[in-house]
């Protein structure tokens, strides 16, 4: 057991007088002398296993759980087991990695000795036992008793318990004497904050501090605000205050003398998605009284399903809203950062509010609440679920997709044969060459005056592409006794068609799918590129989710 060997060093500690010096010359590696202990052992300065590697920084030493408090260049990937942290001779303390390549470890130089002490402060100090650098002065995410905030100090809480990276949220003592919680990110208003708690402050001297019993307050010259009061058992506890990755600061406390574990003595009494962006972006979140979850918004998925928090991103590819078939998902009582790119519309209902973004294709989301509609862009961000709350956010949404074509009930979706695919797209990519060749064939006749060029020009194809052939396409389409002269015409046409033939033959396409197909031909053979439809359209007419119109003639359509 780690606990009387620790309780014996702590008593032994009491009586011990002095600090463990650390010179210029030592040296760490994270396998072997991994780190250097306060006088007591309760904390250590040293390398601590992060990921498949290892960080520097300072920890809880003294008990089961070794819990940091303190990490050097936090947003740093972790070193390999060859690294050496070295305090070199003229006075730096600089990590070097297998390769060789330094790192200072903390922004100080010409330092003569360093000391971990027994309040979890790593110091460091200069010829004349100034103290040129502290650990408590340059917090990550945790306040340790007699630690304190000054004003601007901030407490920036770590990705999660086993990655002390930069996470999501801040806590902030500010000049005006309020200890706020923010986003990370986000500038210090009132908007964006959601917790605070002050103390007047005109000359900017509030503090944050934490003593040795646990009392957690805000002081400044006059007076003091208790924001946690002393613990009951002053003696055998440690105490931390720590900005938490879920956006909540909580103050625990651990009994060294029963070994237990880390209990939570504090935390701002507000709801559990209160911390904006909990959930990310496009995401909102959802309290049940218990915890929170997270959902996404219509028409998004999760980014990474194991870690929510990192929002979600549409599991589709968005095309131009033109020509798309959107409709508007309903996200009642949510409410959400606000920041409308137009003048809100006085419109007095949802539905109208839902038109007004469907016409307009730089809205992606509309808030409707109150008679006004706010007219949003993606990302969404802080979302969140009050049942109180009775804004309803719209969401467009791309019903032409094939992951929310089953939901549109008019059009039962079919498997798409890929022979059929692969003949459509190529007879579509076929009929743009047509297309072109003949567009520059009449330019140039146009331009040139000389229809023989025409001529000239399609030689070959002559015959089969004139316009006569397209006649014969389009009656073929429409008038069933002709289908067969349509196949001849196809088959003969496609001069690597032989294999289009093969396919037709072979696998026996039913003649629905092949009108279908030159249907979609004569659609994307227009001249007119503002008649031709949009590749989405194509594909879900090729599918069959889409009912495809009669094409116009394309002879008339060329005259
Ligand atoms: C660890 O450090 C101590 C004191 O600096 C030294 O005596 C000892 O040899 C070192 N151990 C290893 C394995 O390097
Ligand atoms: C810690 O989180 C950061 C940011 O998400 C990530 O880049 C990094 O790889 C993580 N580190 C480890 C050791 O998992
Ligand atoms: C430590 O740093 C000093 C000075 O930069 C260098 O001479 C020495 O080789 C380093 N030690 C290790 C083990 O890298
Ligand atoms: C390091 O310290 C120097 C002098 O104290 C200061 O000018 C510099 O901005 C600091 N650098 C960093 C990265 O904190
Ligand atoms: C600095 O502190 C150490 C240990 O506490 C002591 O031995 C040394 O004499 C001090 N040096 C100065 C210049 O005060
Ligand atoms: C040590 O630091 C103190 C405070 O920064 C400074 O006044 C003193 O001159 C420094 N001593 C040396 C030898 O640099
Ligand atoms: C300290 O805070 C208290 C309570 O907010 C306030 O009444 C007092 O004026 C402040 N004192 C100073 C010196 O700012
Ligand atoms: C507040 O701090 C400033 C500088 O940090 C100092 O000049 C001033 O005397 C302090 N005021 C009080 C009341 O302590
Ligand atoms: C102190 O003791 C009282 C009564 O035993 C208990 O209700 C309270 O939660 C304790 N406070 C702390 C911080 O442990
Ligand atoms: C969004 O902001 C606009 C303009 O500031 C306002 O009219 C509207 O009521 C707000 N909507 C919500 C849901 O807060
Ligand atoms: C997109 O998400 C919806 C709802 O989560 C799901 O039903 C659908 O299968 C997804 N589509 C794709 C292409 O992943």
């Amino acid at each position: 057991m780690t606990t009387p060997i620790f309780l014996f060093s702590l008593l032994s500690a009491i009586f011990t007088v002095g600090q463990s010096i650390v010179k210029p010359g030592s040296i760490l590696t994270p396998t072997t002398n991994s780190s250097w202990p306060s006088p007591s052992g309760l904390y250590a300065f040293g390398f601590y296993k992060q990921g498949n590697g290892f960080a520097v920084g300072v920890f809880l030493a003294g008990i089961p759980q070794k819990t940091v408090v303190w990490t050097a260049n936090r947003d740093n990937p972790p070193v390999s087991a060859e690294a050496t942290l070295n305090f070199t001779s003229d006075g730096r303390l600089v990590l070097q990695s297998a390769q060789g390549a330094e790192t200072s470890v903390a922004n100080f130089s010409s330092a003569s000795s360093a000391s971990m002490l027994d309040t979890g402060n790593f110091v460091v100090y200069n010829s004349t036992n100034n103290t040129i650098w502290e650990s408590f002065q340059n917090p990550t995410d945790t306040l340790l008793p007699t630690q304190r905030l000054f004003y601007d100090d901030v407490l920036d809480s770590s990705v999660s318990e086993s990655n002390q990276s930069t996470g999501r949220f801040r806590a902030i003592m500010q000049q005006d004497g309020y200890l706020a919680l923010y986003p990370l990110g986000t500038p210090y208003l009132i908007e964006y904050g959601y917790w605070s708690e002050g103390i007047k402050a005109p000359q900017f001297n509030a503090t944050l501090n934490l003593d040795d019993d646990g009392h957690l307050f805000l002081a400044n010259a006059s007076g003091i605000v208790t924001i946690s009061g002393a613990g009951n058992s002053t003696k055998g506890s440690v105490y931390r205050l720590r900005m938490d990755d879920d956006g909540f600061l909580r103050l625990y406390s651990y009994n060294l003398v029963q070994n237990g574990i880390w209990s939570i003595i504090w935390s701002p009494a507000i709801d559990k998605c209160e911390p904006k962006g909990l959930c990310g972006l496009n995401a909102f979140c959802e309290d049940d009284g218990k915890d929170f979850h997270c959902t996404c918004l219509p028409g998004f998925a999760f980014i990474d399903e194991s870690k929510r928090s990192l929002g979600c991103e549409r599991n589709f590819t968005t095309e131009s809203c033109k020509g798309g078939i959107n409709t508007m998902k309903e996200v009642p009582n949510t409410m959400w950062e606000n920041v409308t790119y137009s003048l809100p519309l006085l419109l007095p209902t949802k539905e109208e509010c839902r038109n007004a973004c469907l016409q307009d294709c730089n809205c992606e989301a509309a808030f409707f609440k109150d008679g006004a509609c706010s007219k949003q862009r993606l990302p969404l961000r802080f979302g969140r679920r009050k049942q109180t709350d009775s804004n309803i956010a719209l969401i467009k949404v791309d019903t032409s997709t094939p992951s929310t074509a089953k939901i549109v009930p008019k059009e039962r979706k079919k498997e798409v044969r890929v022979d059929i695919l692969i003949i459509s797209i190529s007879l579509v990519g076929f009929a743009f060459i047509v297309l072109a060749i003949s567009g520059i064939a009449i330019y140039r006749s146009r331009l040139c005056g000389k229809p023989k060029e025409l001529e000239k020009i399609t030689d070959g194809f002559k015959e089969e592409l004139g316009r006569g052939s397209f006649d014969i396409f389009y009656k073929g389409t429409i008038g069933n006794d002709q289908k067969i002269v349509v196949v001849k015409r196809l088959e003969k046409l496609c001069f690597e068609c032989g294999e289009l033939g093969k396919l037709v033959k072979d696998k026996g396409v039913e003649m629905r799918q092949l009108e279908k197909m030159i249907k979609v031909t004569l659609w994307c053979i227009l001249e007119k590129p503002s008649f031709r439809p949009l590749m989405k359209r194509v594909v879900l007419m090729l599918e069959g989710t889409e009912e495809i119109p009669i094409p116009p003639n394309p002879s008339s359509a060329l005259s």
